[in-house]
């Protein structure tokens, strides 16, 4: 035995010394599990880490440069030298508390590369590179050590050196908001598009010099997907991306604190991942789960309390009807401290205890799980644009809004009421009174919170994309953990996959989503988009499920919204989210109460998904099952043009007959004209069947399935 260990010492010490004096030492091979994907590292002349990625022989990312520009201390650019070089594989599953399926593996290759810089002290980093067989990963860490403890980031000098000038999907670099629309180009245009792209949004911070946004979706003109995103991004600031529109490389651009730095960092310590999924086929960027397996495990010991759920809430009325507001009074400056009894009541006011009761009258009868209350606290008059510190408590409702009494109705009818925290993006207040306001949840019953951060942040000069935000954002999830409390944020920096370690980290806007259907519409490809960016990250609450999509009919609202209803349903499959918003108003869905019967039906937590098609900005197709139980669902949309989606359904157990209950859109229905013409029919499917059917122009598809009972046999017919 103690021989044996002795010689395995001695042949590991071998093989790191013969690695030590190889010369190959500087120029590093790294293949994916499949072989397909092939990642190179060199160190050039002058000591610059460079990686290079090709796919199926093809390059992705040409030579680029790799390290960190760093402030009053030698930079981490120049002068490495590869000290130790290890590879190992890793093939493991794991469950998710919730997700798109059950199981999740994890099959990687790692390169793991010591740099010194013998100038410097010998201080060192390490690259750590992980190759799966649908994108590279890599990280810089910064061990402990005499010579590096604490260091400030100036800039992150990470390069993508792509091979050619891709169409690509972006929108514009931004500190502060995700909430642009998507614009469609070649790389190299997007000088020129930029100005058109950077539309104007409530607290806005462009990057002046050329830049865009992750997650990052091109495609090349011999037809490789490649999509530039980052993952568990902790105590750093997010990553956009400059842009060289002649060369086609993009580099590193971090959000700056209030004081310009970038990044304040101590050992041990690493920063996110930059990912690269890469396929020839689109449906695997979408079926990726690169992003989430480079996040860490939860730590949480009981998750029973975290439940993917379905709302409704007390919101698109004030979108669109105009009739009801978030604010109780009719003044304009208020203070916390004041008698809110004796403001002047505006008489338009959302959230009071009659209406709310109606809300959860409708979840009740509907199995609907919770009801979101938006405009139930004090601070709604003056709480947009006066860059407010002290502008919400959390915990003191309006008068005409009875805490105690809209909960109890609400349990007593097995419906939870969802807590809203607008911070109007005072983060210091919220933390000042985040715990406060959790106790005052757990008083009541309340198991859920959306937050939002509309405005600019304070700390003043603080960005939602710095490191100060990113750690804000994790430590309400967190602490939200101690209380048993559901996450549900709006404007928050973009996912990177941190649900897996904060699984009550339920969903995030994050991106423009359905509110600004009221607000000047969205693209019919615009949700085409999503799934292959914003999507890329983690779950969005897009707030689906607008059947009334023409807002005349509220009046004076000449907005529509750019899809047929048909495609509203589709979302609640194709846009995947462990929680669901049935967005539109209670009467409507009264009115379309068999199209509303997909959205009760649909689950909301899966055993598994199939990507059958999919397209960057024109179409997608998925399946999925829902999680414990024999159904299934399928979803598919289309852009602004019509389509026949091809629905081929061997991901069914073989020798059974299933019920299909199909929404479609009707022949003569599309976005703008008759956008709630659908059709509903129920037929029988094997796991032979494939089925061709029509899509409307900003159309979509929403199908239920349930194994067939004898009468079902009898009764349908078949497709084959
Ligand atoms: C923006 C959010 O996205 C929206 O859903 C919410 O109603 C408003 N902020 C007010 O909090
Ligand atoms: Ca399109």
């Amino acid at each position: 035995m103690i021989v044996n260990k002795i010689i395995s010492k001695l042949s590991v010490t071998l093989i790191l010394a013969l690695i030590n004096f190889t010369p190959q030492l500087h120029a590093q091979e790294l293949k994916s599990p499949n072989g397909e994907l092939i990642l190179n590292l060199e160190l050039d002349s002058k000591g610059t880490p460079k990686y290079a990625l090709s796919y199926k022989g093809k390059a992705v990312i040409e030579s680029s440069d790799l390290g960190l520009q760093i402030k009053d201390q030698p930079s981490m650019i120049e002068g490495f030298e590869i000290e130790e070089a290890e590879k190992n594989e890793v093939d493991k599953s794991w469950n998710p508390v919730w997700g798109k399926q059950k199981t999740v593996r994890n099959h990687y290759r790692e390169l793991k590369i010591k740099l010194v810089q013998p100038e410097h002290n010998n201080r060192y980093i390490y690259l750590r590179f992980r190759l799966f067989n649908d994108g590279l990963a890599f990280r810089y860490e910064f061990p402990k050590q005499n010579t590096l403890n604490y260091f400030v980031i100036e800039e992150e000098k990470t390069e993508f050196s792509l091979a050619g000038d891709h169409k690509i999907f972006w929108i514009p670099g931004d500190y502060d908001t995700h909430e642009y629309p998507y614009t469609t180009s070649k790389i190299s245009e997007i000088p020129e598009k930029m100005d058109g792209a950077t539309v104007n949004i409530n607290a806005q911070t462009p990057i002046e010099n050329l830049a865009i946004q992750t997650p990052s979706m091109m495609k090349t003109d011999d037809g490789l997907y490649i999509n530039i995103h980052e993952a568990a991004l902790t105590n750093y600031a997010a990553m956009d991306l400059n842009v060289d529109p002649d060369n086609f490389v993009f580099s590193a651009h971090l959000a700056p604190d209030a004081v310009g730095n970038k990044g304040y960092m101590q050992t041990n310590t690493t920063t996110p991942w930059r990912t690269i999924i890469v396929s020839d086929d689109a449906t695997d960027v979408l079926a990726s789960n690169m992003i989430i397996n480079l996040n860490e495990p939860t730590e949480y010991e009981d998750t029973s309390w975290i439940t993917p759920m379905k709302y409704i809430g007390v919101w698109w009325e004030y979108f669109v009807e105009g009739k009801s507001t978030w604010a109780y009074g009719t003044e304009t400056n208020v203070k916390l401290d004041q008698d809110f009894n004796k403001l002047t009541p505006s008489g338009r006011h959302g959230a009071t205890t009659a209406h709310v009761k109606e809300y959860v009258d409708f979840a009740a009868k509907h199995g609907i799980d919770a009801v979101l209350v938006e405009g139930w606290n004090i601070g709604w008059e003056d709480w947009i644009g006066n860059w407010k510190e002290n502008v919400f408590d959390f915990t003191t409702p309006y008068p005409d809004f009875d805490v105690e009494e809209v909960n109890d109705y609400a349990h007593s009818k097995g419906v939870k009421i969802m807590m809203h925290h607008e911070t109007s993006a005072s983060a210091t207040n919220y933390e000042r009174r985040l715990d406060r306001a959790f106790e005052f949840m757990n008083e009541y019953g309340y198991n859920s919170v959306k937050t939002g951060y509309v405005g600019q942040i304070i700390p003043r000069g603080e960005h939602h994309k710095g490191q100060w935000m990113v750690n804000h954002f994790i430590h309400v999830a967190k602490r939200a953990a101690d209380y048993e409390i559901m996450i549900n944020s709006h404007e928050a920096v973009r996912p990177t996959g941190l649900h897996r370690t904060y699984p009550n980290w339920l969903a995030q806007e994050s991106a423009r989503g359905t509110e600004f259907e009221a607000m000047g519409g969205l693209a019919p490809e615009h949700a085409s988009i999503l799934a292959f960016t914003r999507l890329i990250g983690g779950p969005m609450d897009y707030t689906p499920g607008i059947f009334q999509t023409d807002l005349s009919y509220y009046g004076d609202n000449q907005q529509r919204v750019n899809t047929t209803l048909a495609k509203q349903l589709s979302y609640y499959v194709t846009m995947y989210s462990p929680l669901q918003m049935a967005a539109d108003l209670p009467e409507n869905y009264e009115r379309f109460p068999d199209a509303f019967q997909f959205i009760k039906d649909v689950a909301v937590d899966w055993d598994n998904s199939w990507y059958l098609e999919a397209e960057p900005g024109d179409y997608v197709t998925i399946a999925r099952k829902a999680k414990n139980k024999n159904e299934w669902f399928v979803g598919s949309m289309t852009d602004e043009n019509e389509r026949e989606a091809t629905i081929d359904f061997s991901f069914l157990p073989e020798g059974e007959k299933f019920v299909a209950t199909i929404y479609a859109d009707a022949k003569d229905a599309s976005w703008d004209q008759n956008p709630q013409n659908y059709t509903i029919e129920k037929v029988l499917i094997s796991s032979q069947t494939i089925l061709d059917k029509f899509i409307a122009r900003g159309g979509g598809l929403a199908i239920s399935i349930k194994e067939a009972t004898e009468n079902d046999l009898n009764q349908l017919d078949s497709v084959e």
